[in-house]
């Protein structure tokens, strides 16, 4: 995959929803991504990769992981909170993609083989997070909005 095909999303372009902290979630996500993409393609493009270039990917790995479980779980809170109908739609896809991503990051500790993380990473997961946000948050966002949450307000205060 040659560097004009990966899909790397912006925060600039990417779409709002109507609850702040939603945004700010993905706007970190999306971070954490293209650091972990500038370090895979960086592993793509050296031939004599080290030791702790490929502990830098499984660290960043991690880290991802930890903030898509972290954003998960606020979001089905939200929608426990607000009684969002669509519940069971929602976060059966969050645990699809988190249970996805944790194979991905098991297959890569296992064999350190770049090209399954190249496909996911580049393609899989930012086709999918677009898709997702604006369907099943921004429809999530907009419910708790009717039913009276503040969009700035913090998972916290909900
Ligand atoms: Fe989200
Ligand atoms: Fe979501």
């Amino acid at each position: 995959m040659t560097i004009s095909t990966k899909k790397i999303l912006d925060t600039e372009t990417f779409p709002k929803v109507d609850f702040d902290f939603m945004n700010e979630t993905h706007f970190e996500e999306i971070e954490i991504v293209n650091e972990l993409g500038r370090l895979i393609t960086a592993y793509q493009q050296d031939a004599t990769f080290t030791e702790n270039e490929i502990n830098k990917i499984t660290y960043s790995l991690a880290c991802w992981l930890q903030h898509t479980q972290t954003h998960f779980d606020r979001e089905n809170m939200l929608m426990m909170n607000i009684q969002f109908p669509m519940y069971l739609v929602h976060s059966s896809e969050h645990s699809h993609v988190l249970k996805n991503m944790n194979q991905i990051v098991k297959a890569w500790k296992n064999n350190n083989d770049i090209e399954p993380l190249v496909d996911y990473v580049f393609t899989v997961w930012p086709e999918w997070f677009v898709e997702h946000v604006e369907s099943m948050d921004m429809v999530t966002a907009q419910f708790a909005v009717m039913v009276g949450y503040d969009p700035h307000s913090q998972p916290s205060e909900q």
